[in-house]
């Protein structure tokens, strides 16, 4: 029987760069959510192994030994010795190099069908390893859920979910490098996010996004791709929009809405006048 899993949007609502690694990487203190869309992978047994794919966003990637998903497997087999042949199909959706976490999802969504395959439980500590060793982002995808994430991604702090709301990704076409967008930063020491308050309506959920959280990435993303503005003022020109930003490294960004209905609205009205941007309306809970 084949095994399905979902490879859910991420979308960072704060990314504070909060400093520097001697080994390069650096430290974040960020807000993640996750969209109700995304890839999909499909995993099956087989004669050989194989790795297919296909979706609207096929395209951008090629299917070698650098992909992601099959980096995931390969590090599944080390982890565990198993060796058996397993037929991948990945349905592309999302944009590549879009500051989503299109390929961390990929792979972390192949380590939680393997994991089900397998009966390997999801919170083994190898599983982590592998996960972090794959992505900074991989294991904020494998759990997949909203939550505050910290250290170079590694540190996970689940939130509630019991805010509910719509969401409008947007992305111009145009991949931004992750390294080329944390080389430009000005400043690698700024503030960490303050005290996270229980929110229990949007409006003061947006009020403390947009007052007390930055995304620090996006000066560098903007002067790499001019057109984030022009996508982050066509979001904030849109009616019904409660607050707009840019995703990782760009360069999706998003807008956060009343409910998934206003999202779709808005997507409709946006896309009139974009016909050439990816927009894709969602819902998302934190
Ligand atoms: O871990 P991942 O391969 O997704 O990261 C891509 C690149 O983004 C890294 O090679 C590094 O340049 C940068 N990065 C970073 N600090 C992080 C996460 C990513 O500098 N916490």
């Amino acid at each position: 029987m084949p095994i399905v899993e979902e490879a859910r949007a991420k979308v960072n609502l704060a990314l504070h760069v909060t400093g520097r690694r001697p080994d390069g990487y650096h430290d974040l203190d960020m807000l993640v959510v996750f969209a109700d869309i995304g890839d999909s992978l499909t995993l099956a047994a087989s004669e050989e192994d194989r790795f297919l794919i296909d979706g609207p966003m096929a395209a951008g990637l090629s299917a070698d030994s650098g992909n992601l998903v099959l980096r995931a497997l390969n590090g599944f087999r080390e982890m565990t010795g198993w060796m058996e042949p397993l037929s991948i199909r990945l349905t592309k959706r999302l944009p590549v190099a879009s500051g989503i976490g299109g390929g961390s999802a990929d792979a972390a969504a192949t380590l939680r069908g393997l994991c089900r395959l397998h009966d390997v439980p999801a919170d083994d500590p190898a599983l982590a390893t592998l996960a972090l060793s794959l992505g900074a982002d991989v294991p904020m995808c494998i759990v997949s859920g909203p939550a505050r994430v910290s250290g170079v991604g590694e540190r996970i702090t689940p939130s509630t979910g019991q805010l509910s709301f719509g969401l409008l990704l947007v992305n111009p076409g145009v991949a931004v490098s992750t390294p080329q967008a944390f080389r430009g930063l000005e400043r690698r020491d700024n503030p960490s996010l303050p005290p996270l308050p229980a929110f229990d309506a949007l409006r003061p959920f947006t009020d403390f996004l947009r007052h007390q959280t930055r995304n620090d990435l996006e000066p560098p993303a903007r002067a790499i791709a001019p057109v984030i503005g022009d996508v982050l003022t066509a979001l904030a020109d849109l009616p019904s929009i409660r607050f707009g930003r840019m995703s990782g490294s760009g360069a999706t960004c998003f807008g956060l809405f009343d409910d998934k209905t206003s999202a779709e609205r808005a997507a409709l009205k946006l896309a009139r006048e974009h016909p050439d941007w990816w927009i894709e309306p969602a819902a998302a809970t934190f």
